[in-house]
């Protein structure tokens, strides 16, 4: 097959780069997206989001005029959905006592509905969103055949699920091992030949549903993963132990490798994704549910070490370092750091957050410091939340010098408490009881 014209439907974190991408390769590509704010910045030669290297492979493929973008489809030899898929905020599912989310799938229905007026015989149509298993033939492919097509016989469906890392996501759209799920064996290669345009790494086809179950394994496997850490955690601090110095022990053993315990889990997929295996089989999946409900606990488990730190919180100033959901990306999305400020403020504290990656992130009740300065120089406490780069390279005495603060809660590992303490702080580590220093493992 000769692919000439792409359409990528949604343009945020894998839409625009999987559009840039396909455009430097030479293809024809229309990103497509509903959000005027995202058609304009990038009508302007912008981008609206932080991803390393994505602003010059955004110029490039505009420049070249391969990629133009579009509030709406046009026809195109293949279309591919990448659209977001959280969960409902205000809808449950519940069986035996277990409340669980339930999966939005209302930009995948819209878009794929957008579709079906420009779809014609031949063209191939590739969902990447991440969605509950069946959703390619149960969703999708009954609302492609309106046009009176038949998938399969008259074009072709795929599931591909995204597996790329936020801060490398250009260097491993090309290099990652990529699956493609046809709903027929030749819709499986119709789409690894579309992949073939850009990807170097291995190209596996399988069939749909497969391909959709993959991508929920290996986010619910590190979700369960993270749980057992955060457990952990909470049993060090009953037991007085450093977790750290235990689970780099334990890693010495050749067949044992226990994930970090931290504030939470966050983000777009890991925190959301194992939900959509509950919903579809609460019968079959009482682990997952339960390692969800230890991970979404966790910011509670902060709250009580701020607490321990500093006693009552009704009116304590505190700093809170970093709101992504993980280390040097921009993305605030579903991420406990965020929740944990909230319950801060619901017990009267006064948090002023510093984002360095979205300084200006505007979201509701928070409070956010235009800088560094600006959130410690009043504050009784530092709270670590997040280990970006520039929060590891800080140096404790110089913070001592510009802040009225004493006291440090480190959830993430990341500062050397034998360090702070010597610049004149008492620290509190999550997941080590608190007394005399525990030795710092990195
Ligand atoms: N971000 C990641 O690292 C990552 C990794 C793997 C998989 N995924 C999955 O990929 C999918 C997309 O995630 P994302 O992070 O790119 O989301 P995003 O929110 O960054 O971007 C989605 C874009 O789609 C647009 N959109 C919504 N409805 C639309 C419609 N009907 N037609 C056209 N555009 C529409 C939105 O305006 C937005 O710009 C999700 O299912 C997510 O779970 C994301």
């Amino acid at each position: 097959m000769n692919f000439q014209k792409i359409c990528v439907l949604g343009l945020g974190y894998i839409g625009l780069p999987t559009a840039s991408t396909l455009a430097t390769h030479g293809l024809k590509v229309v990103g497509v997206d509903i959000n005027p704010h995202v058609i304009e910045v990038l009508r302007n030669g912008d981008i609206h989001i932080h991803e390393p290297g994505l602003r010059a492979v955004v110029e490039s493929a505009l420049a070249s005029g391969n990629l133009t973008v579009s509030f709406q489809p046009e026809e195109a030899d293949a279309f591919l959905i990448a659209v977001p898929t959280p969960f409902y905020a205000d809808r449950h599912g519940e069986y035996d006592g277990r409340r669980y989310r339930l999966a939005d799938m209302r930009a995948v229905t819209a878009a794929t509905e957008a579709i079906v007026p420009y779809l014609r015989k031949g063209n191939l149509v590739i969902l990447e969103s991440t969605s509950p298993p069946r959703t390619t033939t149960d969703l999708v492919q009954p609302i492609l055949e309106r046009s009176g097509l038949k998938a399969g016989a008259d074009f072709h469906l795929c599931y591909s699920p995204e597996r790329v890392l936020p801060g490398q996501i250009l260097r491993e759209l090309i290099e990652n091992a990529r699956v493609v799920g046809g709903i027929t064996p030749a819709s499986a290669e119709m789409g690894c030949a579309l992949y073939a345009t850009f990807v170097k790494g291995e190209i596996i086809a399988t069939d749909a549903t497969t391909a959709e179950m993959v991508k929920l394994m290996e986010n619910t496997t590190r979700d369960v993963n993270i749980a057992i850490a955060n457990e952990f955690a909470r049993l060090a601090e009953k037991f007085g132990v450093d977790v750290w110095e235990a689970i780099r022990l334990a890693n010495r053993h050749p067949r044992i490798n226990i994930l970090q315990p931290g504030p939470g889990v966050g983000g777009h997929c890991i925190s959301v994704d194992p939900w959509f295996f509950v919903e579809t089989a609460p019968e079959l999946t009482p682990l997952i549910y339960h390692a969800r409900r230890v991970n979404d606990g966790q910011p509670h488990f902060v709250l009580e070490k701020v607490r321990q730190a500093l006693g009552s919180l009704k009116d304590k100033k505190i700093a809170a370092f970093g709101l992504a959901y993980k280390p040097d990306v921009d993305d605030l999305r579903e991420s406990p750091a965020v929740e944990i400020v909230h319950l801060l403020q619901d017990e009267g504290a006064n948090v002023k957050a510093w984002e360095p990656f979205k300084p200006d992130a505007n979201l509701p009740g928070l409070d956010m410091a235009a800088s560094r300065e600006a959130a410690i120089q009043d504050a009784d406490a530092l709270l670590l939340l997040v280990k970006h780069s520039e929060f590891m390279s800080l140096d404790p005495a110089k913070i001592r010098s510009q802040s009225r603060a004493r006291v440090v809660v480190d959830c993430v590992n990341g500062w050397d408490p034998t360090q702070w303490e010597n610049a004149g702080f008492r620290v509190f580590r999550l997941g080590v009881p608190h007394g005399p220093s525990q030795p710092f493992s990195s």
